[in-house]
């Protein structure tokens, strides 16, 4: 099968085959030593990022926000939480990073506003039926005198959907729904108002110098106005991807989602060369394809692929579905392995089995193997690296971190760890501060004796500076792939499966010259050619392509 990911003649068009580098503000750099990150530690780090050779950085919300979800909860769309500095130091970051060439993309949260937001205090303060009320979504209860929550419905990070209100007259009165943390009501995407404020706030960001935005659940904000409970056995919103047994569904995936998404197109297009890549875990992917159809989102996140163990016929099959679904749309196809809401994929690899997503692991749970997982998630970027589309990399993996594992629950922030009363260990462990230099405090993340969440020792040994220029090491591993890719544009190429080379064991294309292989079974000698980059040392000598190793070869 061939599939093309050309550019069209529609301007650059830069998003069809970027890489796009995600950065947790609160653990890439922090300036101010105060354990956690902030603008202006990701300022001064920006060079590493170059030097990498991604195209963007997506930043996780550095708005204001009570950091009830590690801001994810915002109470101010308009500005920086003071916890990562002001607008000014957002200006410079801009300035800083366009001078290095790289692109900055905001995440924008439009389902949900914090409880702290001042619409919601107001609508606190307000009547049931105000128009204040009406900005989010408020109902009676159900039962006798209302105690009972007007659905079923769950929220993703356990518990209800629905918190009770207390009324002026101290009364209980109204609920209100949040499908996260009761910190988070969401909005109601049903008010002009609503609509008007959010083409306000991309059209502020844009204006101070966005290249576009990561839209935050983009699946969610159209709800059923009839509030149908949900069958006992779906009514845990789980968060995971939809299947098409599930819809329609009362607030997953409607379609009048689609006008929400045509509406912000026509913003981002009225200023140059911006795109939107949203956060839609909807499956199967030929209904995800829909999300980027010509006037909607520019990408959305391959979560199918992201979920794809490391396995060959798996991999192939997810790849065709996925070039054909967005492909017939006319859009590229994204691939991702990490972010800050799943296991890292060098411990998912290193594990029997895919823990669910928000589960986490936990000191209690089977720790992965740390060897096999590294080897495998070494050879498994690699391999996605080489294929044509966007791909989007998780601060950190680039060292070949690990998920912390065996953090102790009393350092738990993620509310999924408490809605879930612990059954769910939550995400905690892929937001662990980064480590840049093995021998300093806080290995080099800042001044502070300690982080946020604490970092464990293994991390000096994945240090930046321990693998900078050496060669073989993950760090430089990455910057040789990402050079070649851009050497050969590999983002904007062409894929065609070998087939003589594709089987159970070992999986393989052509990319615009290069062939690009994973050998996933019994060490296999490699066709002829030169190998311009592989994850296992000593190749060239040998000869023999290794178990869970991957080649890229000029044919
Ligand atoms: C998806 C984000 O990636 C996640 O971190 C957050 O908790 C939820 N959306 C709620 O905003």
């Amino acid at each position: 099968m061939t599939t093309t990911n050309k550019k069209s003649a529609k301007g650059h068009e830069w998003w069809r085959s970027s890489v796009i580098y995600q950065v947790y503000p609160r653990s890439f750099a922090d300036a101010n030593g105060d354990g956690i990150g902030d603008l202006q530690g990701i300022k001064k780090r920006l060079p590493a990022l170059a030097e990498l050779g991604v195209d963007a950085v997506w930043y996780s919300p550095f708005f204001k926000s009570p950091q009830n979800d590690a801001g994810y909860d915002v109470s101010d769309y308009r500005n920086i939480d003071p916890l990562f500095g002001t607008l000014e130091d957002f200006d410079q970051l801009v300035a800083e990073s366009h001078s290095l060439g790289l692109k900055v993309i905001v995440d924008l949260v439009p389902n949900h506003s914090s409880s702290e937001h001042e619409w919601f205090k107001l609508a606190l303060q307000a009547e049931p039926g105000s128009p204040e009320r009406d900005r989010y979504i408020f109902r009676d209860g159900k039962g006798e005198s209302g105690e009972l929550p007007p659905t079923n419905w769950r929220s993703v990070f356990g518990g209800s959907a629905w918190t009770r209100v207390t009324e002026a007259d101290g009364k209980a009165g109204q609920w209100y729904l949040h499908l996260f943390d009761s910190s988070q009501p969401d909005w109601n995407w049903e008010n002009p108002e609503i609509i008007d404020e959010f083409n306000s706030i991309l059209r502020f960001w844009l204006d101070r110098g966005a290249d576009g935005f990561r839209i935050d659940v983009a699946h969610s904000m159209k709800k059923d106005w009839n509030f149908p409970d949900l069958d006992e056995s779906n009514s845990d919103s789980g968060g995971g991807a939809l299947t098409e047994a599930d819809i329609p569904h009362p607030f997953w995936n409607r379609e009048g989602v689609h006008d929400i998404n045509r509406r912000w197109r026509s913003v981002l297009d009225e200023y140059d060369d911006r795109a939107m890549c949203a956060e839609a875990w909807v499956m199967p992917l030929s209904r995800m394809a829909k999300w980027v159809r010509p006037d909607e989102y520019h990408q959305t996140f391959n979560f199918g692929y992201l979920d794809c163990p490391w396995d060959a016929t798996k991999l192939r099959s997810v790849i065709d579905e996925s070039l054909a679904a967005f492909g017939g749309v006319g859009a590229p196809s994204t691939w991702v392995l990490s972010n800050h809401d799943v296991v890292r994929h060098t411990s998912r690899f290193g594990l029997t089995e895919n823990p669910p997503q928000g589960q986490g692991i936990g000191p209690e749970h089977k720790q992965p193997n740390e060897k096999l997982g590294l080897r495998r998630a070494r050879a498994a970027s690699a391999f996605m690296l080489g294929l044509p589309g966007g791909a989007y990399l998780y601060q950190g993996e680039e060292l070949g971190l690990p998920e912390h594992s065996t953090l102790e629950h009393r350092y738990r922030q993620d509310p999924t760890y408490f809605r879930t009363n612990g059954e769910k260990v939550g995400r905690d462990g892929c937001r662990v501060p980064i480590p840049w230099e093995h021998d300093k405090p806080s290995f080099g993340f800042g001044e502070a004796a300690s982080t946020w969440l604490p970092q464990p020792n293994v991390f000096a040994k994945y240090a930046r500076d321990v693998q900078e220029g050496v060669e073989g090491s993950t760090l430089e591993l990455y910057k040789k792939l990402l050079q070649i890719r851009k050497d050969y544009s590999l983002g904007s190429g062409e894929l065609h499966w070998l087939e003589p080379l594709c089987g159970d064991s070992s999986i393989a294309f052509e990319n615009n010259g290069v062939l690009i292989i994973s050998n996933l079974g019994e060490p296999m000698s490699l066709p002829s050619g030169e190998i311009l980059v592989s994850t296992q040392t000593g190749l060239m000598a040998s000869g023999q392509l290794e178990t869970d190793q991957t080649a890229w070869i000029r044919l």
